[in-house]
């Protein structure tokens, strides 16, 4: 099984962007846990980061078929992007999205994801280790569901 781990806007600069709010990991931080964990689970991982919408849609769309499911954290697309959404609808990919920060207790604008109504389901507000939460809990949804 192989799944695409996407980031998406200013996710890049994790480690340095204000840390008080996304902690101090950095993306290639995240990517190394989560390569562990994907060898406990027996699974192999597909990375992708942008800063640019269309980019993002372009890997879903390069993705289909190759990948089984998706972690994705869209970053601020997450608030404003149903073509993000149609993209995975279209390519018909599984996913799970996830957050850093608990988006629920910050500003209202980052209260609706446009992604969540087509996810498996979503983490949020549980720092770096929620991506790892993310990979097995889409693993464990996409072998229930073999
Ligand atoms: C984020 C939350 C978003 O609201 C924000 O725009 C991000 C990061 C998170 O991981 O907490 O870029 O997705």
């Amino acid at each position: 099984m192989i799944i695409g781990i996407l980031n998406g806007p200013n996710l890049n600069l994790l480690g340095t962007r204000e840390p008080h709010i996304y902690g101090s990991a950095t993306l290639d931080d995240i990517n190394a846990g989560l390569a562990q964990v994907a060898a406990e689970l027996g699974v192999e991982l597909q990375t992708a980061q942008s800063n640019v919408e269309g980019t993002m849609i372009d890997i879903l769309h390069a993705w289909r078929g190759a990948v089984q499911g998706v972690v994705v954290n869209a970053g601020a697309y997450t608030h404003t992007s149903l073509a993000l959404r149609d993209a995975f609808t279209a390519t018909s990919i599984p996913f799970v999205e996830i957050h850093l920060s608990n988006v629920y207790a910050r500003e209202p604008e980052r209260h609706h994801s446009m992604l969540a109504s087509a996810a498996i389901g979503s983490v949020t507000g549980l720092g770096a280790e929620g991506y790892e939460f993310a990979l097995r809990g889409l693993v464990s949804a996409l072998r229930r569901n073999a």
